[in-house]
């Protein structure tokens, strides 16, 4: 038996918003967002129900095939999804929809996953973002029993701080079968942790150098310290300007040098996101990271 909070059985005895959105009226969008397979075991869809003219979250429901973490977590998830900004949604991580609930045993995690998951799929569809485009699993499959890929279970791993590929198990599965996977698990993590020291290297050169010698360093980067460094470099410096005007922006993908971001909050639509484009992110991350970059909006 689960230690489950009783937060959790609450939600399991009592699930809010189960079922799916058929109605709409003008000016209103549904979409839905669907994730796992009966055959892995859990399957959750998350139905929304979007304000076009201020693209708030109106109703959220849910339909899942699942155990009572994967009901509770779901429920929890559509009380936090009300009334939110569908921006303000899309920041919504699977631990804050853990935290919500109590807390979940970690060997549950991976509910909290799907619900996080679920969410950023009908957003996606939502903004007309192609799903292909953002879809993780189009990485190298690294877990074949569960049809897990690496961006996934890195992803997992640098958001919730993961050490051991037990962790990794109880948050996306991969692993849980027939245990093939494992030393693939085992040197995405070792990656990870690479990833960080390099973080640290990197973040110690930017400190001691001076911008122009900094720009002539750093093109000789590998390709992990260039992406650590344009995400330091967004998180730092570009997005605290942004969030002055109420605007705010992820890092989507990076395809050699040329950076793709999603525009969030009022840089989202803004008449002048072009140029804020140019001015406020190429330019600075020319200028702090590599001079031949481009940066793209999806
Ligand atoms: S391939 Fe990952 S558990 Fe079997």
């Amino acid at each position: 038996m689960w230690d489950y909070t009783d937060k959790v059985m609450e939600h399991f005895h009592n699930p809010r918003n189960q079922g799916a959105i058929t109605e709409k009226q003008e000016g209103e969008e549904i979409v839905t967002g669907e994730v796992g397979s009966i055959a892995c075991g859990d399957a959750l869809k998350l139905h929304l129900k979007i304000d076009e003219a201020t693209k708030t979250i109106k109703d959220a429901r849910f339909q899942t095939f699942g155990c009572a973490s994967a009901i509770a977590s779901s429920s929890a998830l559509t009380e936090l999804l009300k009334g939110r900004k569908v921006e303000e949604a899309l920041k919504l991580t699977n631990k804050e929809i853990a935290e919500s609930l109590g807390g979940l045993p970690e060997e549950k995690m991976h509910c909290s996953v799907m619900g996080q998951e679920a969410l950023e799929a009908a957003i996606y569809t939502y903004k007309g973002i192609p799903l292909d485009n953002h879809e993780e699993d189009e990485g190298n499959l690294i877990c074949r029993c569960f049809g897990v890929s690496d961006t996934k279970i890195k992803r997992i791993i640098r958001e919730n701080n993961l050490t051991t590929a037990e962790q990794v198990t109880n948050y996306v599965k991969a692993g849980g079968g027939c245990s093939s996977c494992l030393p693939d698990i085992d040197d995405l993590l070792e990656e990870i942790t690479t990833e960080k020291e390099k973080s640290i290297e990197v973040a110690t050169t930017i400190a001691t150098a001076d911008r122009s010698s900094t720009a002539q360093t750093t093109k000789t980067l590998t390709n992990i310290q260039k992406i650590t460094l344009i995400q330091q470099v967004i998180d730092r410096e570009i997005r605290p300007v942004l969030a002055e005007d109420g605007g705010d922006l992820e890092l989507f993908d990076i395809e050699g040098d040329l950076v793709k971001v999603i525009l969030k909050g009022a840089c989202n639509g803004c008449v002048s996101s072009t140029e804020t484009l140019k001015i406020a992110i190429e330019a600075t991350l020319k200028d702090r990271v590599l001079p031949t970059l481009t940066v793209e909006s999806v």
